[in-house]
């Protein structure tokens, strides 16, 4: 009777595939689950068993029942859902979107280019960093007015601060590399500020220092105008405006001619024809000496460009709260 049981499951696995309209689907349930079909006709059997072997063949029995009962219920699913198309191999897939690099580490791999055949080596230094690193060894002591340029996030380790500017690692490379050297050190800077379109508590910051028996002004006019040529693809002027910054000496503020208005004066530049760039100037013997570095033979000048800054102007971005959002239609587009 098992066998005979197994061979009516076969026969409906095999003519299920063979099943075309619902006409036929009715045929193979009365055929095989109907009142009258083969499994009712040999339940009707199963009286002449003893207990004991009805036990077991029925076991087998509902298998069998549940096993067709799937089968019709699953052609009948297949004939009556909508989409009679199942495979249409000339569907095209589903696109994976596929992460890109942020602007800002795109940005930065290529400043880094541009410096490096510039003759830089490339730091990046540490986001946590000594007092005496980020203030003292660049000429601004404790308790000096100027600290106030840097709005710091102090840390509970006493001494210890995020660095308010990528300049914290001057004296160390100074240290590290000896004279003559050029590097410079890109990387995240933190200011405990309010936030707006133009301020954000965390950016970027561009640190170059040059030190050399010949390292001057003129110099730094050049890398300047190369690096901003190269980087924003445009003929720019370089204009120098003094400043000043403890640790440098002359300081400078340094401006590029505003490429959106040729200088005639429009909303980037806000009517003056400019646009800053970057703080600079000669790096001052204090900071010199801090390195052990003879001052009355060597001179230095430095740089710290804004990156978020310049990527803005770059690409006409609004608000620089943008580069820290999570909002793929502003990442998405570079
Ligand atoms: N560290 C300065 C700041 O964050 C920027 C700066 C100005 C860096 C002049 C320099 C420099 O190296 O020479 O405001």
């Amino acid at each position: 009777m098992k066998e005979q049981l197994s061979n009516i499951l076969r026969e409906a696995q095999q003519i299920y595939f063979q099943i075309k309209n619902l006409e036929e689907l009715e045929n193979f349930r009365i055929k095989f689950l109907g009142r009258n079909g083969l499994l009712a006709q040999i339940s009707d059997s199963f009286r002449n068993l003893s207990l004991e072997e009805r036990k077991e063949i029925g076991k087998y029995f509902n298998f069998v029942k549940e096993e067709i009962n799937k089968l019709y219920l699953e052609k009948k699913e297949i004939l009556t859902s909508p989409q009679k198309i199942i495979f249409d191999l000339s569907h095209p897939g589903i696109r994976k979107d596929r992460g890109i690099k942020h602007i800002l580490t795109q940005e930065i791999e290529e400043i880094k280019k541009i410096f490096f055949t510039l003759g830089f080596n490339i730091e990046e230094g540490r986001e946590i960093v000594t007092e005496e690193e980020n203030f003292d060894s660049l000429n601004i002591p404790p308790n000096h007015p100027s600290r106030d340029l840097w709005d710091t996030f102090w840390l509970n380790k006493k001494n210890y601060l995020l660095r308010t500017h990528t300049s914290a690692h001057q004296v160390e490379f100074l240290r590290k590399y000896g004279v003559p050297i050029k590097f410079t050190i890109i990387g995240k800077v933190y200011r405990h500020e309010a936030t707006d379109q133009r301020h954000e508590m965390q950016f970027h910051q561009i640190e170059g220092v040059s030190v050399g028996e010949k390292s001057n002004l003129v110099e730094l006019k050049s890398i300047f105008k190369i690096f901003f040529e190269k980087y924003f693809n445009k003929k720019i002027d370089i204009f120098f405006r003094t400043s000043y910054f403890p640790f440098t000496e002359p300081s400078l503020e340094v401006d590029i001619n505003c490429f959106l208005c040729q200088s005639k004066g429009c909303q980037l530049c806000k009517k003056s024809g400019y646009l800053e760039v970057a703080g600079a100037g000669m790096i001052h013997p204090f900071v010199l000496r801090q390195a052990s570095i003879n001052s009355e033979k060597y001179f230095g000048y430095a740089f710290g460009l804004g990156l978020e800054r310049l990527i803005m102007l770059k690409y006409d971005i609004p608000d620089v709260r943008l580069f820290h959002s999570t909002d793929l239609r502003f990442i998405n587009q570079f």
